[in-house]
This record gives structure tokens, C-alpha cells and sequence, in this order.
């Protein structure tokens, strides 16, 4: 089928980049003289036809902003046999012959049903700040979320070697590590505690004792969302009946998710925008664009989700060896 109008829409969490990747697809599309249409929200947008058509000027000026302005929604009504339904019929309402689904695993999950449903081309965006997909090296917003929450780690580091104290600062990532093993990396911290790895409680407070007894003052550990010991509270708590210290801790919550993207996420939103659009209109179809060692590479829906990305065990060996 020759695909003459694209639908775009951005679902799950949001994630600096996302506008960038809107408006490479819109722009890239018109260029080829593809008609695009915004979906709000969404796979809700498909579900309760809230759809925009768009031109040059609908991506104008944004895409420095973080966030999306389609809106994004995690839509537990598209999981179910009626809501693909009528997601089905805003598609024939509006003439959409094929999608770009910008998001995480779950996205890709969504698409990769409605796909094989109902025999529609759909090709995935990873726009995530966990990074957590199989098939691309980094998604769009992981760089931007790395940066955000170093830039905190090191306001923190500012307290925390004035004062001399322990703390423990949690970062996103739902069930990943990547932004935790990236930030202890580049933030010098002590340790860092991901979901992808045991966690010795003990060796920790071992660590922090000998750190002390050598005559380093204070510390930083990283506590990556979903660790098996638990949030950084829990582990704080746990820490200091062992090596009788006070402690803080820092969630750092959503500013990691919020603000404007970097240029490499900017760089990487805007290829793989591009790239999707292009593959769409050569026939590629249920699969996720991405970049693996500088390479465009188009990964089937289902190994998206079902394959799990692992983190690089150099990195974490590094960081143990830098803070001893
Ligand atoms: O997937 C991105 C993310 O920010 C995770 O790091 C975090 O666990 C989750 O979303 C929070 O989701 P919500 O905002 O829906 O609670």
C-alpha cells in the first residue's frame, strides 16, 4: 500500500525530545508530500478521535521544549477490543494510512497489537527516559534526564562536603539502571544501587565505614527507582543501623523528566523522526527506529519488549573501582 497520510502521537511518560521527534516526522513527511495528523494524547486520541491535521507551522518554535504537544497518556481503554475498534475507525474517518507511535515499551506493545489486528503499517519511536528498550543504543530523552539529575548530584555534593554528611539520592527508571549507572558515573558518587544488580546492604555500609576510616567525610549513593532493597529511604534506613550515621535524602522525581532537550537528544529525535518516515514510505512496517552504534536499525515490535537491554557491567565495575 502507498502510505499518502501518517498519524503521529506520544504515549506513556513523557520525555525531553519528543517535540523534536513531532516535528522531524511532520516536516519530513510534508516534504514527501505526505499529509500528517497529530493524535492527542495518545493511543486515547485514536480511541476518542482527537485528531489535528498538521503543516509546517504546527511544529514551529518547539522544538527546544520539553514535554509533547500532542499530549501523552498511558490509555487503558486502547487495550481492549473496542477501544482498537474505534481507534480503527478515527484511522478511516480521517484517511490514516500508517502511524508513528513515539514512547517506551509499552508503546511499542500497543503498536505492535493494533498492527497486527488490523494490518496497519505503524513504526515505533523509543521516547523514554529510561532507556530501557531493546533495539537502539539510547532513547530520546535518556540524555536529557542524565544531565538534569547530574546537575542536582552536584548542587547535592555541594551540601553534602560542607556538611560531611551521607546521602542517598534517588533517581527514575522504573525497573532500569541506566540513568542511575550513568549519573554515579559522572557525579563521582560512592556506590550506586540498580534493579539489574544484588544488592549488599552490607558491603554498602562496609564501604561507607572504610571511605570514613581513610578520611573521606562525606558520600553519595545513587539509589536507581526499583531496586530490590527497596526505595532510598528503606536503603538509608537500613544503612545507618549499620554504620551509625545520619543521613538525607533526595528524591529526584520528575525535574528529570521535564525541560529542554539536549542536542543529543535533539540529534537523535530529529534522525530517527526522519529515519521513520522514510522507512514508512520503502514499506518497512511493525518495527522500532533506532541508532546502534551510529547505525539506523529497524527492530520487530515484539523484541522491543520481550528482549531485555543490558546494562554495560564495565560501567558499574568502574564506578566501584573509581570511589574506592
Ligand atoms: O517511564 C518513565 C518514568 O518517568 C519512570 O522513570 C517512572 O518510574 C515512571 O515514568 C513514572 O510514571 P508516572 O508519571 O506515570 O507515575
Amino acid at each position: 500500500m502507498k502510505v499518502k497520510s501518517i498519524g503521529v502521537l506520544t504515549s506513556g511518560g513523557d520525555a525531553p525530545g519528543m517535540n523534536a521527534a513531532i516535528r522531524a516526522i511532520v516536516r519530513t513527511a510534508l516534504h514527501h508530500k505526505i499529509a500528517v495528523y497529530g493524535i492527542k494524547h495518545g493511543y486515547n486520541g485514536l480511541v476518542h478521535d482527537d485528531v489535528i491535521e498538521c503543516d509546517r507551522s504546527s511544529v514551529a518554535n518547539m522544538l527546544q521544549r520539553g514535554g509533547t504537544i500532542l499530549g501523552t497518556a498511558r490509555s487503558a481503554e486502547f487495550e481492549t477490543e473496542a477501544g482498537m475498534k474505534l481507534a480503527r475507525q478515527t484511522m478511516n474517518t480521517h484517511h490514516i494510512d500508517a502511524l508513528i507511535a513515539i514512547g517506551g515499551d509499552g508503546t511499542m506493545r500497543g503498536a505492535h497489537e493494533f498492527s497486527k489486528k488490523y494490518d496497519i503499517p505503524i513504526i515505533g519511536l523509543p521516547g523514554t527516559i529510561d532507556n530501557d528498550l531493546f533495539g537502539t543504543d539510547f532513547t530520546i530523552g535518556f540524555d536529557t534526564a542524565v544531565n538534569s539529575a547530574l546537575e542536582a548530584v552536584d548542587r547535592i555534593r555541594d551540601s553534602a562536603s560542607s556538611l560531611e554528611r551521607l546521602f542517598f539520592i534517588e533517581v527514575m527508571g522504573r525497573c532500569a539502571g541506566f540513568i542511575g549507572l550513568k549519573v554515579a558515573l559522572a557525579g563521582g558518587a560512592d556506590d550506586v544501587l540498580i534493579p539489574e544488580t544484588p544488592t549488599d546492604i552490607q558491603a554498602l555500609a562496609n564501604k561507607i565505614t572504610e571511605n570514613r576510616k581513610r578520611g573521606k567525610t562525606f558520600s553519595i549513593v545513587i539509589v536507581s527507582e526499583g531496586d530490590e532493597a527497596g526505595d532510598a529511604y528503606t536503603i538509608a534506613e537500613k544503612i545507618k543501623k549499620l554504620v551509625r550515621e545520619d543521613y538525607r535524602v533526595a528524591v529526584l522525581g520528575y525535574i528529570q523528566r521535564g525541560g529542554a532537550p539536549t542536542a543529543n537528544d535533539r540529534c537523535l529525535a530529529a534522525t530517527l523522526g526522519y529515519e521513520a518516515v522514510c522507512g514508512l514510505l520503502r514499506g518497512k512496517q511493525g518495527c522500532m527506529v533506532g541508532q546502534i552504534d551510529k547505525r539506523i536499525v529497524f527492530t520487530p515490535f515484539r523484541d522491543t519488549f520481550t528482549k531485555k537491554k543490558t546494562i554495560d557491567p564495565q560501567v558499574y565495575t568502574i564506578i566501584k573501582t573509581l570511589s574506592e
